[in-house]
């Protein structure tokens, strides 16, 4: 005759069971030195390991390098010192199926104390999907930002084409009066070394041009990394000088010499800059002065203003001229706002516009700083 108690507890090891095999996780419990104990249903189809050949192997065989070496380390370093890196907490990390293939989940870990024992149940999603459509997204929003730069760069055709013309000429002009000078007979070297210097200057800068415009028009997958904001807005007043000079705006800029890192990816960044420049020379009537300033805000936020002289934004479209499609422009996409607000966002910042007190209309760009960014 059995006893109740034992009734009892084959009961809830019946109910452990089923619970186990339902669950649609990975459910795994490991002693406190890593052998596998309990491997349910969804571990096996997971791992590819059936519960019978992994029942006693140390769970490392399910993780890649450098955790399988350091697994044991790991709980070592939990039982002596109580110090939680995971249980209760839970992070993504990387799995490893017996066929070697490396599989991206969400784990949870907790801990079973009892009699006097120390075990450790671990919770695992398979979350290759979900990485998989982020990636897609992610690659989905780079094409587009590539696209709209070479749109921009396209409508900057006609000014790109006058910033390379002038040097151009100017070169020609310098080998003509270099021809001159040899042909008079009367060389002068010093004179002739000045002229060189000049062909040479006004190369560089039609070659600086196709620099900027190349950098831009590349197709790259995005990259963050620790920038000089002051660098990085240069270069962009640079290229917006193209537009600027065509239009008869001037552009002033408010660069401190020192100003805090921030990571980032340049390219995004410029391109959000210039899209906000090209928009305050776009408006109508047209901006007659742009002032493009950067500081920093407090510790945490360096910030990119863009300012303009033009008729400012109606107050009641203030939110909808970031949506997508939004343009009150024949011509217009609707799309630079919405892109740029992405870009901005994605870096862990903010892109607002307001209203100037004294007409036009400001576009900031705040970003966090390398200092404030913790961790990625
Ligand atoms: N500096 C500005 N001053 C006034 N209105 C602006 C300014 N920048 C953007 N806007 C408004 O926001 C709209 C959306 O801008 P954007 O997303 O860049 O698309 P697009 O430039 O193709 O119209 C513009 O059509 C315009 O109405
Ligand atoms: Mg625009």
């Amino acid at each position: 005759m059995t006893t109740p108690p034992d009734n009892a507890a084959s009961l809830a090891e019946a109910r452990f069971a089923a619970l186990l095999d339902a669950a649609v996780d990975a459910i795994l419990v490991i002693s406190d030195s890593g052998r596998i104990e309990t491997f349910n249903r969804a571990a096996e189809a997971l791992f590819g390991y059936s519960a019978d050949e992994i029942r006693g192997k140390n769970v490392s065989v399910l993780m890649p390098e450098p955790y399988r070496s350091e697994h044991d380390g790991y709980i070592k370093r939990y039982l002596e010192t109580g110090e939680k890196k995971i249980i209760g907490i839970g992070r993504e990390a990387s799995a490893r199926q017996k066929n070697g293939d490396f599989f991206p989940i969400d784990l949870s870990v907790g801990e079973i104390r009892h009699a006097g024992e120390r075990r450790f149940v671990g919770i695992i999603r398979d979350i290759s999907e979900r990485k998989e459509n982020a990636r897609m997204i992610r690659q989905q929003q780079e094409r587009l930002e590539h696209v709209m730069r070479l749109g921009t760069l396209g409508e900057m055709a006609a000014g790109i084409a006058h910033e390379i013309n002038q040097p151009l000429t100017a070169i020609s002009t310098y080998a003509q009066a270099a021809k001159r000078l040899i042909n008079s007979g009367q060389l002068d070297d010093e004179r002739l070394l000045e002229i060189l210097d000049k062909t040479g200057t006004q190369a560089e800068r039609a070659g600086q041009v196709i620099r900027r415009i190349r950098n831009l028009a590349r197709k790259r997958p995005a990259k963050r990394e620790r920038h000089d904001i002051h660098t990085v807005v240069e270069e962009v007043i640079h290229l917006a000088e193209v537009d600027t000079h065509l239009h008869n705006v001037s552009l002033e800029q408010h660069l401190p010499g020192s100003l805090p890192l921030a990571w980032i990816d340049p390219v995004q960044i410029q391109q959000v800059v210039l899209n906000l420049i090209r928009n305050a020379i776009e408006t109508s009537p047209g901006a007659n002065h742009v002032v493009v300033s950067a500081y920093k805000r407090n510790k945490e936020e360096v910030v990119i203003d863009v300012s303009d002289d033009g008729p400012g934004i109606q107050p009641d479209l203030l939110s909808e001229i970031f949506n997508p499609f939004f343009t009150t422009k024949e011509q217009g996409t609707g799309m630079g706002l919405s892109i740029s607000r992405s870009i901005v966002t994605s870096h862990g910042g903010r892109l607002e516009a307001r209203n100037n007190e004294t007409g036009g209309a400001t576009f900031s760009v705040v970003l966090p700083t390398a200092v404030s960014k913790k961790n990625d």
